[in-house]
């Protein structure tokens, strides 16, 4: 596990702006890796149903995503929307329910902040939630019943080609307003861990 992990970080040597990203970041990264959804995501303790909120919520955010930049990868294993659609509806089947519930949907404003910024500083979602299937997802894959979206047939290509991207247009100009919204994104993801983590089951049933 520790090797394979070691191959993952040493994928791609990212450059010196990539370097100041993930130092001012590192804080709420911290932060939300603490958050009790995800600790008891890695210890393998959080309800089916919690993971199941939790993945409902953050479809809408990857198809944007993807709208405006995975949209013409010939690398179909970028493509997460589709693996969190078959974990979603593994889930529901197992679970017997249907998550697609207005209940439980809490990504209205993430996604109206979202299509408010400019086309590149979009690329802050690529960023947080690419690199956190890649990277810490690596050690959730073991812990939740179906785990598709952590699945990647060549994991240290999918890496470069997300860092690429997103290196692709940062410069000392935009990367301080880069990390401004890589904390903000944060920041609504820690918004919505609180929300999925506070939900009860009767919401769904
Ligand atoms: C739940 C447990 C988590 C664990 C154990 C974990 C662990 C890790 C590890 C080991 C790395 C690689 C660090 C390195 O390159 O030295 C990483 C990177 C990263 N993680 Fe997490 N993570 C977790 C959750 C998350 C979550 C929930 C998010 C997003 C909401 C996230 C976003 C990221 C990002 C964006 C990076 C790339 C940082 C960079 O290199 O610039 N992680 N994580």
């Amino acid at each position: 596990m520790l090797l394979h992990l070691l191959n993952v970080i040493t994928a791609y040597r990212p450059n010196k702006l990539s370097k100041k990203i993930k130092k001012e970041t590192k804080q709420k990264h911290d932060a939300i890796e603490k958050h009790p959804l995800l600790v008891e995501l890695v210890n393998g303790t959080l309800p089916d149903y919690k993971y199941g909120i939790y993945l409902i919520n953050l479809l809408p955010i990857y198809t944007s995503v993807e709208t405006f930049f995975l949209n013409n990868t010939s690398n179909t294993d970028l493509i997460q929307s589709e693996k969190i659609r078959k974990d979603l509806h593994s889930y529901s089947k197992y679970l017997n329910v249907n998550f697609n519930n207005a209940n439980v949907l809490f990504y209205s404003d993430w996604i109206s902040h979202f299509f408010s910024k400019d086309q590149f500083f979009k690329k802050t979602e690529l960023y947080v939630r690419w690199l956190a299937d890649m990277y810490g997802g690596q050690i959730l894959k073991k812990k939740v019943r179906f785990g598709e979206k952590y699945e990647f047939k060549d994991l240290r290509d999918s890496i470069k080609t997300i860092r690429k991207e997103i290196e692709d247009g940062l410069n000392e100009q935009n990367v301080d307003q880069f990390i401004d919204e890589v904390n903000k994104t944060y920041d609504f993801h820690y918004k919505l861990a609180d929300k999925v983590y506070g939900c009860p089951e009767s919401l769904i049933r």
